[in-house]
């Protein structure tokens, strides 16, 4: 297994390129099974999430060409068959996205029902209670949830709470369904945005998208198209934070400022100046971070992807702040890992009490799920002396060369193997 080696107390300086971003990636590749024609997607980043999606969906029969530029073409012109294993689902959650294109166009679907993960039990129970108002027969058999309907038909879903991924399925579910359905309560995430884009380049009617109301008329068939998946909003929010914790100068190119302002509301309240120009944004800071406080919540209030890479910059802020996770009953691995490099956090059911301290000491730790693994680096990069993170495997599923990206700020960090 590999690891990284970071040499930290240095401050970062330099620019560095967003890819595209995976959670916007992993549905709209989902979205090529509602078409047996050809969809040419732009700026898909070279992610594990991204490889294990692609793989599953030439595992269907799916034909994927991966091209230069960070492009990939898919035709779902022939599915054998329409149903996503254990073996791959296992490993991605996201597979989930799978079952509403799938059930749309074929009219059955067999998908293994993802387990619990790291961050919390995570059911898909919204995603079936959608798919059965929109008429679809829904029954586990061998752990796999397996959905059957004649033809779907629009319906009212509102969702008991928000969220993407269902949001998601929902809509993808609702382009071929027979009749109009308006999902309620719905994620407005600017990655269900990019969705409902591609969607409409396929040939989709869809309104709303980007509010908690979306409505979507079905139509008998989707065509292919084009799209350039959106910036990575939590890869530029992991940088900014890991430059206002550790100080120094940074500008994002190629990102999505309009979809970042909670994190930058944040960031200026730690004392970063931050500001934004077309696809670009800067930020400096000269000095050591005020604590800032956060509640996560749905978009666009400050999102439970940062919620691990604010906390890193709290432990090193003057002061003391709470974070408070609603999202995810137990997303707060990172504190123990957070304690060794010598952080001194608090934790009360769902809310941390971070007391800032001057200074971190590099150790070893354990990365325990994706943006718990950018809260052990950005607090790495801060530390004096050697942090060795290890299980890395979950930080390569959502960015994309992090180290090489981070070398070019200055940051002294490397990967290597670590001893099993
Ligand atoms: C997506 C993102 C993930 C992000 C999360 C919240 C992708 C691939 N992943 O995950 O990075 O952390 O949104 O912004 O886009 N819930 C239920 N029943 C359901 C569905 C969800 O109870 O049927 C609960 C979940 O357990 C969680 C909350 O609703 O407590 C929000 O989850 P959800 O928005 O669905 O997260 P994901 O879509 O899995």
């Amino acid at each position: 297994m590999e690891r990284l080696v970071i040499e930290g107390g240095r401050s970062l300086r330099g620019e560095v390129l967003i890819s595209g971003a995976k959670n916007a990636a992993l549905p709209i590749l989902c979205a090529s099974l509602l078409t047996a024609e050809r969809l040419r997607l732009s700026n898909v980043p070279h992610l594990r999430d991204v490889t294990t999606t692609l793989q599953l969906l030439a595992r269907m029969g799916t034909q994927v060409v991966v091209e230069e530029g960070e492009c990939v073409s898919l035709r779902a012109a022939e599915i054998a068959e329409p149903a996503a294993p254990y073996d791959l689902v296992k490993t991605m959650r996201a597979s989930i996205l799978v079952l509403g294109p799938l059930l749309a166009r074929f009219g059955r679907a067999r998908v293994s029902l993802p387990g619990g993960c790291a961050i919390g039990l995570r059911p898909v129970d919204q995603h079936i209670k959608g798919l059965e108002a929109m008429g679809a027969t829904i029954r586990i058999d061998n752990g796999d949830l397996v959905a059957e309907v004649p033809r779907l038909r629009g319906a009212r879903v509102v969702m008991d709470m928000v969220t993407v991924t269902g949001t998601e399925n929902l809509l993808m579910a609702a382009t071929l369904a027979d009749g109009t359905t308006v999902l309620e309560n719905a994620a407005r995430e600017p990655e269900v945005v990019d969705l409902a884009n591609c969607l409409i380049a396929m040939g989709a009617h869809i309104r709303g998208a980007g509010t908690d109301t979306i409505t979507v008329d079905g139509v008998d068939r989707l065509h292919g198209g084009e799209h350039r998946i959106m910036a990575d909003r939590i890869e530029s929010g992991t940088y900014l934070a890991a430059v206002a914790a550790t100080g120094g100068e940074v500008t994002l190119r190629k990102t999505c400022p309009d979809s970042l302002d909670a994190v930058i509301d944040k960031l200026r309240e730690a004392g970063a100046h931050v500001s934004v120009d077309g696809d670009s944004v800067h930020l400096t800071m000269d000095r050591r971070p005020s604590a800032v406080s956060a509640r996560t919540l749905p978009h666009p209030a400050f999102p439970t992807d940062m919620q691990a890479q604010l906390m890193a910059l709290d432990c090193i802020a003057d002061g003391t702040a709470t974070i408070t996770e609603t999202i995810f009953e137990n997303r707060f691995m990172h504190v123990q890992e957070l304690r060794r490099l010598g952080a001194d956090i608090e934790v009360r059911g769902n809310t941390a009490i971070v007391r800032g301290v001057a200074r971190l000491n590099g150790a070893n730790v354990m990365a325990t799920d994706l943006r718990a693994s950018a809260s052990l680096v950005i607090a790495g990069l801060c530390a004096q002396g050697e942090t060795r993170i290890d299980r890395i495997y979950h930080l390569d599923r959502g960015y994309e060369r992090i180290e090489e990206k981070l070398s070019r700020l200055g940051a002294r960090i490397s990967r290597t193997r670590s001893p099993t």
